[in-house]
Parts: structure tokens; C-alpha cells; sequence
């Protein structure tokens, strides 16, 4: 493909926002689309041939647990098989340089991945070079302690993390290949069945991940809209809210959306081209940014 032309006023914006550490990335499923992982609308999307009220409610899941937790075990074991691309990887080198900040709407894990990736391949040290005497261990970034920046704000949930039915409690829970076909296991401690900690609809976001994607839009110089329809509530207040507060909205998706209109630009390209082309390289030593 031939390489993306940008505008250099589209560059400047970028550039400033990164060096500030004031760039949102607000990612939908597009963004994984050229790792494998299906979208959900469109003519190969996952609601297709399904209907959302037999698969991603809980009156489903009361009805025919096994039923929703076996499409929950495929997806699994689907996206287990995909690897993060080069959009994933692009904003993981710069989230681990602390320019931008990724909410997203996936449940896929593959921005998880991604920051993994990066980390090992940068031995633990985010790129830095170690200086002679410094420790192996990464030196903490201006901003830690405290939350830790460069993790997504996984607005609806994860498929690699489960929610008991009873007693609430969430944990981690990694693939596993036995577990194709197996009914959804009980929980340790009380014996209710797990269910996958993922918002379904009808089901209101976590308040705190909600409240903290709204202030980081809210402080944006610059969001992107990366590879969603930009049709879900209240996931779709992200880049208004940037709008809103007079910072600039950048969609990245092949079509067109309801956010096109309203975007201060758009990328008409997929995201594993237009992501890093517009990121462009990340600097190595990583700077030391202060957060806003
Ligand atoms: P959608 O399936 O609604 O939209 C995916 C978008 O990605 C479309 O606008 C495509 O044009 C675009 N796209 C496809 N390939 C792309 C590529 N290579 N690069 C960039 N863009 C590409 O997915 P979401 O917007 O993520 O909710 O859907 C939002 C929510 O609806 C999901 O989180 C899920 C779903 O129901 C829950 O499960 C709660």
C-alpha cells in the first residue's frame, strides 16, 4: 500500500500531543480486525447471524448458561490465536513512553498483549538504555507510583477475566484448551457459576472505568477514534467529550461513521497502516513527560 499522505497540520497536532502525553486512543474492534478477530457489525460481523439478546444478556445467561459460555469459549480461544498488530503495537510503544493513554471497547485482550510485547522486547526497561550501576528493574516513571498509566481502560470488560453470579468477586482467567466444550465452572468460594466479566447489554459500565475515560477525553489535546462505529452509549461520549472541550478529534476507520462528520479529521485507511503512520516512530531513550 502506498504510504499514507497526512496533512502537516494533522502531524503537528500529534506530535504535541504525544510530547505532552496528551493523546487519547478510543479503540473498537476495527483496530483488531487485521489481527483475525471479527468485528461485530457488517457483513462479517459477529452479530451477523447471532442475536445479542441469545448471547450478551444476563436474562441469557440465566436462561441457557451453557449456551452464552460456550460462545465465550470460542471467542476465547479465537482471539488466543490472533497477535496484536501494528496499530496495537504503535500505541503500546507510546503508552510505554507515557504520550498517550488507550480507552477501549474491546474485550479482546490484544492491547494487553501488545504492551507485553513491547516490555519484553525492551527487557523490562521501556526502551531506555541501562545506564552503568542503574538496577535491571524498569526505574519508575515520573508518574508511579499510583495508577498505572500505560493499562487500557477496558470499558467493556474482558474475555480473559471472570465475575461470579454470587458472591461478585472478579479474577483473571486465562485460556485454557481443555476447556473447550465445558460448562461454565462454579466459583471456589461459594459454588455459584462464573460468568465472563464483560458488560452485556442492558448492563451499566463499571462507574469508575466510565468517570476516568470521560476525564481523560476531557484532558485530550487530541483522540482517536480508532476502528469503531462510534454507535455504543455511552462508550460513543469519548471523542464528543474530547469535542466538547475543544481538543481534536481524529477518526481512523475505512468507513464512514456518526462520528465522521463531527471529526476534525479522518483517516479513510485501516488502522495498522494509518496508526503508525501517524504516530510515526517512538523516541529511544523514551522521554520522561510530565502528565497534565
Ligand atoms: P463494530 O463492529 O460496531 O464496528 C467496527 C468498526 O471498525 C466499523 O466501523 C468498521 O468500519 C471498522 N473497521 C473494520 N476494519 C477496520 C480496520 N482494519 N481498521 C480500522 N477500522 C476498521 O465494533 P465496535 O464499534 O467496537 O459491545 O462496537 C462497539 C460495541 O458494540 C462492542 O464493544 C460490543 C458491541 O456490541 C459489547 O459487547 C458491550
Amino acid at each position: 500500500m502506498a504510504a499514507l499522505q497526512l496533512p502537516e497540520d494533522l502531524r503537528v497536532r500529534v506530535r504535541e500531543a504525544l510530547a505532552h502525553g496528551r493523546l487519547l486512543a478510543f479503540t473498537g474492534a476495527g483496530i483488531s480486525a487485521e489481527s483475525g478477530v471479527p468485528t461485530f457489525r457488517g457483513p462479517e460481523g459477529l452479530w451477523k447471524n447471532r442475536r445479542p439478546e441469545d448471547l450478551a444478556t444476563p436474562e441469557a445467561f440465566r436462561r441457557d448458561p451453557e449456551a452464552v459460555w460456550e460462545w465465550y469459549s470460542w471467542r476465547r480461544e479465537r482471539v488466543t490465536r490472533c497477535r496484536p498488530n501494528e496499530a496495537h503495537l504503535a500505541l503500546a510503544r507510546w503508552a510505554l513512553a507515557g504520550g498517550l493513554r488507550v480507552v477501549t471497547q474491546n474485550v479482546d485482550g490484544l492491547h494487553d498483549r501488545a504492551l507485553g510485547l513491547i516490555r519484553e522486547e525492551s527487557g523490562g526497561l521501556d526502551g531506555r538504555e541501562e545506564a552503568p550501576g542503574e538496577s535491571t528493574a524498569r526505574p519508575p516513571l515520573p508518574w508511579e507510583p499510583g495508577a498505572s498509566l500505560e493499562d487500557p481502560v477496558r470499558l467493556h470488560g474482558s474475555l480473559f477475566r471472570t465475575r461470579c453470579t454470587g458472591c461478585n468477586v472478579e479474577e483473571a482467567y486465562p485460556y485454557d484448551e481443555e476447556e473447550a466444550g465445558s460448562p461454565p465452572p462454579a466459583c471456589p468460594r461459594c459454588g455459584a457459576l462464573l460468568r465472563p466479566a464483560v458488560v452485556w447489554f442492558g448492563e451499566a459500565l463499571r462507574p469508575s472505568d466510565i468517570e476516568r475515560s470521560l476525564e481523560w477525553a476531557s484532558e485530550a489535546a487530541v483522540t482517536l477514534s480508532i476502528g469503531t462505529s462510534a454507535l455504543v452509549f455511552p462508550a460513543s461520549q469519548v471523542p464528543l467529550t474530547t469535542l466538547a472541550h475543544g481538543g481534536t478529534v481524529i477518526e481512523i476507520n475505512p468507513t464512514e461513521t456518526p462520528l465522521s462528520g463531527r471529526a476534525d479529521f479522518r483517516l479513510g485507511a485501516p488502522a495498522a497502516t494509518a496508526v503508525p503512520a501517524l504516530l510515526g516512530s517512538h523516541p529511544n531513550p523514551l522521554p520522561r513527560l510530565d502528565r497534565p
